[in-house]
C-alpha cells in the first residue's frame, strides 16, 4: 500500500541555480583560474593518469555557461512549466563592480529585467549574493583573507539591497562559506588554492561571519520583513562502530568544525536557515577517517544517503528557526537515480516535518546542467540537460516527475 506524502499548501517548490555556473561571459577570479597555467597543467597531470583516455581541457572551463545572461526568459519558462512557485537565483558581483569603485549601470540594467522576469511568473524570488566567485580585482587584493574586501563587499550589498530589494523575498547573502574556507584555503581545490593555511582560512573564515552579520544590518535596514540567512551546506556525520570512542570524538568534532561552528557565530543574524544537503559522512578511526558504504553513488562518485537529511534536519531543530532546503540534487547524466532521489530525500523531509521540524520549501539543484567548478561540465545536475553548442535545453525524465510533485504538493510513496 502506498502512502500518499503530502506537504502543506504554502511550501515552497523551487529550483537552484548561481550566476556564474549558468550566465556565461563572466571575468573573475574563477574565469581566471581556469585557463591559468597552473590548472592547465593540474588538468594535463591528471590526463596522464587516466588509462588512455584523454580529457577535454575546455570541459573545464565555463566559457559560455549556459548562456542563462541571454536566455533567462526562458529558463524561468522552463522553471514555470515545473510548476514550481519559487526560484533560487543568483547575482554575479564581477558584473557589478568589474572594477574597483566601478559600477557596471548595464549590469543592474540586466538584473533589473531578471527579477521583474522572475517576478512576472508569479515566483517567490530567493537571491543570492555571494556564490564563491569574487571581482579580479578583489581576488589580486589578496580576496577574504584581506579585511578590506568586507568594505567592498557591504558597498556591494547597500547596493543590491536599493536597487532590487523590492524584488526579493528571501535573501543569501552567502553561499555555504565553509567550503570557500576549506577549499579555498585547506584543500586548495578551489581558487584562491592555498593548501593548509590556516592562517589565512581563519581570516577569511571570520571576514565572512562579518560580512554577513553586517550585510543582515544593511539589508533589514531597507527591508525590516525581508528574510535573510546564509546556505549552510551540512553533512550527516556518523559514528561507524558505536564501541569506538575515538570515532565518537572524530565525529563530533567534524560536525562541530563543518556544521555547527560558523552557524553558532551568526545564529542571532538569521530570519530562517538555508540548508544545502548533498552528504554523508562514515567516519572511523583510521585513515583516511571516512568509509561509506556507496550501496548507490551519483556519477561523482557521492553516496546516496537520503536520510542523511532527516538526521540534518532534526540537528536544526535546536536553532529553532524556519528552514528552507535550497540545494539538494545529484549528477546523474542518465537520469537514472533522479526522480527516486528526490522522492526519497522529500521522504525524510516530510518525516522530519511530522516531528516537528519546520522545513518550509525545497529546491533543487538544479534546473540546467550547469559548470560543475572543478569538476567542470562533466558533472550533470540539470533536471533540464542543455546542449553545450547549441545551448538547447531538453526535458529529463526527471522534470516530469518533479513537475507533478509540485502540482500536487506531494506524491505516492
Ligand atoms: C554548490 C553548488 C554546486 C553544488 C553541487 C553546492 O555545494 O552551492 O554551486 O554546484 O553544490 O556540487
Amino acid at each position: 500500500m502506498l502512502n500518499k506524502i503530502q506537504f502543506p499548501k504554502n511550501f515552497l517548490w523551487g529550483t537552484s541555480t548561481s550566476a556564474y555556473q549558468i550566465e556565461g561571459g563572466t571575468k573573475n577570479d574563477w574565469s581566471e583560474w581556469e585557463v591559468s597555467p597552473e590548472r592547465i597543467d593540474h588538468l594535463s597531470k591528471k590526463n596522464k593518469t587516466q588509462s588512455g583516455e584523454c580529457r577535454n581541457l575546455e570541459d573545464y572551463v565555463c566559457g559560455q555557461g549556459c548562456n542563462s545572461y541571454m536566455r533567462y526568459e526562458e529558463d524561468f519558462d522552463l522553471a514555470k512549466s515545473l510548476n514550481t512557485n519559487s526560484i533560487r537565483i543568483g547575482i554575479e558581483w564581477a558584473r557589478i563592480n568589474p572594477k574597483k569603485d566601478l559600477i557596471d549601470v548595464k549590469a543592474i540594467r540586466h538584473y533589473h529585467k531578471v527579477l521583474d522576469a522572475a517576478h512576472a511568473r508569479g515566483f517567490k524570488i530567493i537571491l543570492t549574493l555571494w556564490h564563491w566567485t569574487n571581482p579580479s580585482w578583489i581576488a589580486e587584493e589578496g580576496g577574504w583573507a584581506n579585511k578590506k574586501t568586507l568594505d567592498h563587499f557591504l558597498k556591494y550589498v547597500e547596493l543590491i539591497t536599493q536597487e532590487f530589494g523590492g524584488r526579493v523575498d528571501y535573501w543569501v547573502t552567502l553561499n555555504e562559506p565553509m567550503v570557500h574556507v576549506s577549499n579555498g584555503y585547506i584543500t586548495g581545490k578551489f581558487p584562491p588554492n592555498k593548501k593548509l593555511h590556516l592562517l589565512k582560512a581563519n581570516k577569511t573564515f571570520k571576514h565572512l561571519i562579518e560580512a554577513h552579520k553586517q550585510s543582515y544590518e544593511i539589508i533589514h535596514r531597507h527591508f525590516p520583513r525581508t528574510q535573510i540567512s546564509i546556505t549552510a551546506l551540512l553533512n550527516n556525520f556518523e559514528q561507524t562502530h558505536k564501541w569506538c570512542f575515538i570515532e565518537k570524538i572524530y565525529t563530533k568534532i567534524f560536525h562541530y568544525l563543518w556544521n555547527e561552528r560558523f552557524l553558532n557565530k551568526i545564529k542571532k543574524h538569521i530570519d530562517y536557515i538555508g540548508l544545502d544537503y548533498y552528504f554523508h559522512n562514515r567516519i572511523v578511526f583510521y585513515p583516511p577517517f571516512r568509509k561509506n558504504i556507496n550501496t548507490e553513488t551519483t556519477d561523482l562518485g557521492w553516496e546516496i544517503y537520503p536520510q542523511g537529511i532527516y538526521n540534518v534536519l532534526k540537528f536544526l531543530k535546536q536553532y529553532n528557526k524556519p528552514i528552507i532546503i535550497i540545494e539538494n540534487g545529484l549528477a546523474d547524466k542518465e537520469d537514472k537515480y533522479r526522480e527516486q532521489f528526490i522522492k526519497d530525500h522529500l521522504f525524510y523531509v516530510h518525516k522530519a516535518m511530522q516531528e516537528g521540524a519546520d522545513v518550509r520549501g525545497y529546491f533543487h539543484w538544479s534546473l540546467l546542467d550547469n559548470f560543475e567548478w572543478a569538476e567542470g561540465w562533466e558533472a550533470k545536475f540539470g533536471l533540464f540537460e542543455v546542449d553545450r553548442k547549441t545551448f538547447e535545453r531538453k526535458a529529463r525524465p526527471s522534470a516530469n516527475a518533479y513537475a507533478k510533485i509540485c502540482e500536487e504538493g506531494g506524491f505516492d510513496y
